[in-house]
């Protein structure tokens, strides 16, 4: 937990209750000891999402995410663990201390998001002043409400207009260098504005926070675009244009639509597509694949008709497939992009090109398949690269149909295909090819792990749901004593920060950062609702079948270290025989006999 002190975390737990903050999103009715609703992280319509006020862990049984207040908070605002609990941290009123080198990383941050909001201001008061700039707006079809709602402005066609304006606002000029909105002069000292004469679209971090812009020129001036270069406010190739808004829908539809450009986005949300954003032109990056794994579970990609723009859809659609990400293609008519469709035909143009989707895997075997008439290639060749496409489809019903399906496109016998060799790797088998966004979006490494002894899952269960149980453990078990990797990792997590949870932190928080919190959070979830008494015995069974666990351990090496003494004709040492008789009698209650 990075660059806190961990008794924040506990000051969180303690003034900010998980079922009060849930119930501002979701409409929560009591069920038995939990309360149950429909889950904001996928579509469904009959709720599998659970709180358990008492433990402080919430769940879905749908989508199997889960977790504690900080890991809803992340899920929930997508942001990472920092960002969450200075949210929290915000909301309950606690100062946070932070690492010198933490605080000087957000402070140099946090004045760049000033300039930047200067900057804006300034910009959009300017478009308020340029008639020019209205008129571009205008003939792109942006009305005023979405101009508003982007934070839609103007740099002036000048070269020190924003430096001016900055420098009123106490803005230094280091500062808007540090922030990209200024450039040095090349001979002698002093700045120029680095946007002149180009509608500005502000790029807004998930707290609305100005992290960068995108700057229109308003002719055929070169670039079309000029961007914000990176910044410690901003990196390249991380963020997703629009998502701030898109957000919320997504949350409650479940799908993203996802479009190349700034303006498609745009031309998309006054059109009543409230859920689409935009990758700003490049391929996809795992990072941006995984802001939009946050939010959403179902893409739509939206990319240009022509050949650059299926290329492009082809490489996202590997990387967003292997975030777990379903995928549908949306193929525009070739050589037009969103916006434009919208232009011409409206909401319903659109809607219809949504509607005759395709899902990605039949995408890519098209794109596989119809190579065999752009070039010679071998069809052999060609069908074990459809095959390998072909793997990544879990279900294997699915994954037979588009083997039948390929057979007849490449026109070549079924049977044949089958035997055609390729090789589908554990790691690259993932689900895809969802034609129903109502059905919880699984993964496949959630079922990859071998099932650990039951007594090391029903030990962290209690320790997860009666955490005051912890140091009464801790006396009795030590991490070395569990077999499985993962719980003994959790557990020795646990144990390393028994101080905190002892003061109220809750245990799963301590997993927070964890992967795999959610199946621990389901975990704690899962306990038998059982009096603290009936616990506490509960507890002494597991601890009883420890104890024998590790006699029983013992006992078979002592047992092999007497066999190697007797049968090299070797005295056994009394400790030893001692030792092995005490064991014996502890674990089957009777003497042990004929030994030496
Ligand atoms: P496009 O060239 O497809 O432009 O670039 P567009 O979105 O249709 O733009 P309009 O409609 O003519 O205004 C797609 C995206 O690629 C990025 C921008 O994010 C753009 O929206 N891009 C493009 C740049 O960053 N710089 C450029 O010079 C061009
Ligand atoms: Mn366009």
């Amino acid at each position: 937990m990075s660059g806190f002190d961990r008794a924040v975390l506990i000051e969180i737990n303690a003034k900010v209750d998980l079922l009060a903050y849930v119930s501002q999103y979701v409409t929560l009715k009591k069920q038995g000891r939990e309360y149950v609703g429909l889950c904001p992280f996928h579509a469904e319509r009959t709720p599998s999402f659970s709180v358990n006020a008492e433990k402080g862990v919430w769940h879905c049984y749908g989508c199997d995410a889960g977790g504690d207040l900080f890991k809803f908070v992340q899920r929930h605002e997508n942001a990472d663990f920092p960002t969450a609990v200075r949210m929290l941290a915000a909301r309950a009123g606690i100062s946070l201390e932070e690492t010198p080198g933490a605080a000087r990383r957000r402070s140099e941050r946090e004045a760049i998001y000033e300039a930047n909001s200067a900057a804006q201001n300034f910009f959009v008061a300017s478009l308020r002043r340029n008639n020019s700039a209205q008129a571009y707006l205008k003939k792109r079809g942006i009305d005023d409400t979405t101009a508003r709602a982007f934070g839609i402005g103007y740099a002036p066609d000048a070269w020190d207009e924003l430096g001016k304006a900055l420098a009123k606002s106490s803005i230094e000029p280091p500062v808007a260098h540090a922030a990209g909105l200024v450039r040095q002069r090349e001979r002698g000292d002093g700045y120029y504005d680095f946007f002149r004469n180009r509608l500005m679209l502000p790029i807004y971090n998930l707290t609305g926070e100005v992290m960068a812009f995108g700057g229109r020129a308003l002719d055929d001036e070169q670039p079309k675009y000029l961007n914000t270069p990176s910044t410690s406010a901003y990196a390249k190739g991380k963020h997703v244009y629009a998502l701030n808004v898109a957000r919320r829908a997504a949350s409650s539809d479940g799908a993203l639509i996802v479009v190349e450009g700034y303006l498609d986005a745009i031309a998309l949300h006054q059109a009543g597509f409230a859920n689409a954003v935009a990758s700003l032109g490049t391929a996809f990056t795992p990072e941006q694949a995984r802001e939009l794994r946050r939010v959403a579970g179902n893409l739509y990609l939206c990319f240009d008709g022509d050949t650059a723009g299926q290329a492009a859809t082809a490489r996202s659609i590997d990387m967003l497939v292997e975030e777990g990400l379903a995928v549908r293609v949306v193929t525009l008519p070739a050589g037009t992009d969103p916006d434009e469709v919208v232009l011409g035909g409206g909401r319903e143009a659109f809607q219809a090109l949504l509607d005759s989707s395709t899902p990605w895997v039949d995408f890519k075997i098209e794109i596989t398949c119809s190579r065999i008439e752009a070039r010679f290639a071998n069809k052999g060749e060609i069908a074990r690269e459809a095959l390998a496409v072909i793997a990544h489809v879990r279900d294997p019903i699915e994954r037979d149909q588009y083997v039948k399906a390929m057979a007849r496109r490449l026109d070549i016998d079924e049977g044949a295909l089958r035997r055609a060799k390729y090789s589908p790797t554990a790691s690259a088998t993932i689900t895809g090819a969802r034609r129903d966004t109502d059905a919880p979006i699984v993964r496949a490494a959630h079922t990859s792990h071998p099932e650990p002894p039951s007594i090391e899952r029903d030990l962290l269960q209690i320790v997860l749901s009666r955490p005051a149980f912890l140091s009464a453990v801790a006396a009795r078990v030590t991490a070395d004593d569990l077999e499985d990797d993962r719980f003994r990792e959790v557990f020795a997590q646990l144990l390393a920060h028994r101080d905190e949870v002892e003061r109220g932190l809750n245990p799963v928080s301590v997993l927070s950062e964890n992967e795999e919190s959610g199946e621990f959070a389901r975990l704690a979830l899962s306990a038998p609702s059982m009096s603290v008494e009936e616990d506490e015995r509960r507890l002494a069974r597991v601890l009883e079948r420890f104890d024998r666990r590790r006699a029983e351990r013992r006992l078979s090496s002592v047992d092999a270290e007497m066999n190697v003494l007797l049968t090299e004709g070797r005295a056994v040492p009394s400790a030893l025989r001692d030792e092995y008789n005490a064991l014996a009698v502890r674990l089957f209650g009777l003497d042990a006999v004929g030994r030496g």
